[in-house]
């Protein structure tokens, strides 16, 4: 077993919140543990060779890898359903009242496989139904991992993934593949209208446009309260007035440092004109 001694474990430390505003003040023991496997596959002898690793690669890969040791990578169609109950009883209802132009701006930060951004569109389809062909809802989904990026372009899924997903939208939005049709590929018609990024959400971003609906789920629970912060209002700048901000309903947004509005749990709105 590979120790990993007080001087790296602050190295390591510093160097993860720095970079990526991840805080691993109580996960000595786990990255001890779970790390071990790693460290060896990648003939590192020691943690300081393997905080080498992490420093000098621009993929993003390592990191990813490493994220996924310490935390549940885990991404799934129909994640947190209260979320597109209220996009569908809630936000389109007004959305057809009042949105003029017919352009709904959605924007999947941390989308890992690409579910949470596939899941929205179908949502919508399912909402509009023929009227969709009136409205352009375009989705940017975003990661720091170009590999799970691949994976959400492919938009292919085990059928574990779908075990949420309502049966006429099996149907509907997925086509099986493998011979044993053990796999689901997501239909063109939701596809395209996403576009895959890779961003890390500590670089300063800045788009042309306002979205109207932001995920920001399961992702900011890896940061600390000061990077939490600053993304969060980021996210305000970046929506329209009247968006959303819907979060990892096991997260909190500190009410202090935001204007946004708390609508309910994990549903925030930055306030109407
Ligand atoms: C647990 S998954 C959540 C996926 C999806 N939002 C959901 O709730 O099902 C977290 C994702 O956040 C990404 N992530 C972590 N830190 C990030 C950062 N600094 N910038 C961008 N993405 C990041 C990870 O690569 C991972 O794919």
């Amino acid at each position: 077993m590979i120790k990993l001694t007080d001087k790296e474990f602050k190295e390591m430390h510093t160097f993860v919140r720095e970079k990526y505003g991840i805080n691993l003040e109580n996960k000595r023991v786990l990255i001890e543990g779970r790390l071990n496997s790693t460290l060896q596959a990648k003939d590192c002898r020691t943690f300081s060779d393997y905080i080498l690793l992490l420093r000098r690669d621009t993929s993003g890969e390592e990191i990813t890898t490493f994220l996924n040791k310490i935390t549940t990578n885990l991404t799934f169609f129909m994640r947190e359903p209260k979320h597109f109950e209220y996009l569908r009883e809630k936000i389109l209802p007004e959305q057809e009242k009042t949105n003029t132009r017919k352009t709904y701006r959605i924007w999947s930060a941390g989308c890992s496989l690409g579910a949470e951004a596939y899941t929205t569109l179908m949502t919508l389809h399912d909402y509009f139904g023929a009227r969709k062909s009136l409205w352009r809802t375009p989705v940017l989904a975003t990661d720091i991992s170009q590999s799970v990026l691949s994976g959400a372009k492919e938009a292919t899924y085990k059928a574990d993934l779908l075990k949420d997903i309502p049966p006429a939208w099996r149907t509907r939005y997925f086509k099986p593949v493998g011979e044993k049709k053990e796999e689901y590929q997501v239909a063109p018609l939701i596809c395209r209208e996403v576009e895959f990024k890779v961003l890390n959400l500590m670089d300063d971003f800045h788009f042309p446009y306002h979205f109207n609906l932001i995920f920001c789920r399961n992702v900011m629970i890896y940061f600390d309260q000061e990077t939490r912060k600053r993304l969060v209002n980021k996210y305000y700048e970046q929506l329209e007035p009247g968006g959303y901000l819907f979060i990892g309903h096991s997260e909190t947004i500190p009410r202090d440092a935001t204007q946004f509005q708390f609508i309910q749990p994990a549903v925030y709105r930055k306030p109407p004109r």
